[in-house]
C-alpha cells in the first residue's frame, strides 16, 4: 500500500551502520528524510551518499536527521562505505540501514515491481516531527537525486508550518512568500508587518517572515 502525504510514517527497527535502531525512538522531535538506494556498490548511489554526507550539516541547522537504506546485508554496507569516503572524499556521518529482507522497502512501498522486481527505486520521505509524512519523490534507479531540492522543501515545509505562508514555484529561501488565502487582508496586515503586495486578491505576497523555527 503506497505511503500518502499526511499518513503516519510506518514505524519500524533494522540493523543500520550506526547500529540497531528504531525509526521513531531515533527520530525523537527532530524532522527526518528516509532515502532508498537500489544496490551497494553502484555508482550512481556512491555518488548520493558522498552528497548526502557532505550536505549533513545543512540538514542539522534545520533540525532534520537523514538515513538512508539499501537492501543489501551490514557487511557490504561497511565495505562500501570505505569506497564512499575513498571516492567522494567524505565519510558517511548518518545511518545506512540493511534491508536484506526487504521488510523496510515493502512497509514503504519502495520496491516498483514494473521497474525491477529487487531492488528498490529512490525514495525521498520526508518526516515532520508529528511522525507525518510531509513530503514523497520518486526517482528512477539512473538519475541521481537532487539534494538541493530536498532542503529547498524542507525550508518551505518548515516556513509554511510557522506561518500562514506557502511558497510560489522555483522559491528559493529568501525570496518573496505568498499569504494563503484563509487570511482576510486585515489579518494580514498584522501578520505581515512588512506589507503586502496584492497581485491579485487571491495572490498576495509578502517578505519572507524572518524567524523559521522548526517544529511541525
Ligand atoms: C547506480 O547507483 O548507479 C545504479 C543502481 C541501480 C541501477 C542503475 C544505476
Amino acid at each position: 500500500m503506497a505511503i500518502r502525504l499526511g499518513d503516519t510514517a510506518p514505524d519500524f527497527t533494522a540493523e543500520t551502520t550506526m547500529g540497531t535502531l528504531s525509526l521513531h525512538e531515533w527520530l525523537g522531535d527532530s524532522w527526518g528524510i528516509l532515502f532508498s538506494h537500489p544496490k551497494d556498490y553502484t555508482p550512481v548511489c556512491t555518488t548520493e551518499l558522498g552528497t548526502a554526507a557532505r550536505m549533513k550539516p545543512e540538514f542539522d541547522k534545520r533540525n532534520v536527521k537523514i538515513i538512508g537504506l539499501s537492501v543489501d546485508p551490514l557487511k557490504d554496507h561497511e565495505g562500501w562505505a570505505k569506497d564512499i569516503e575513498e571516492t567522494q572524499g567524505v565519510a558517511l556521518n548518518f545511518p545506512l540501514i540493511a534491508d536484506p529482507e526487504s521488510k523496510v522497502a515493502n512497509m514503504y512501498d519502495m520496491i516498483h515491481p514494473n521497474a525491477d522486481s529487487t531492488f528498490t527505486v529512490r525514495s525521498v520521505f520526508l518526516i515532520g516531527p508529528d511522525k507525518k509524512v510531509k513530503l514523497t519523490i520518486t526517482y528512477p534507479a539512473a538519475t541521481g537525486r537532487n539534494f538541493d531540492e530536498i532542503l529547498r522543501v524542507v525550508d518551505s515545509l518548515q516556513l509554511t508550518a510557522a506561518h500562514q505562508v506557502a511558497t510560489p514555484a522555483n522559491w528559493k529561501s529568501g525570496q518573496d512568500v505568498i499569504i494563503v488565502p484563509t487570511v482576510s487582508d486585515e489579518e494580514a496586515k498584522t501578520k505581515f508587518p512588512a506589507g503586502f503586495k496584492t497581485i491579485k486578491p487571491y495572490l498576495r505576497v509578502t517578505p519572507q517572515p524572518a524567524t523559521t523555527p522548526v517544529k511541525a
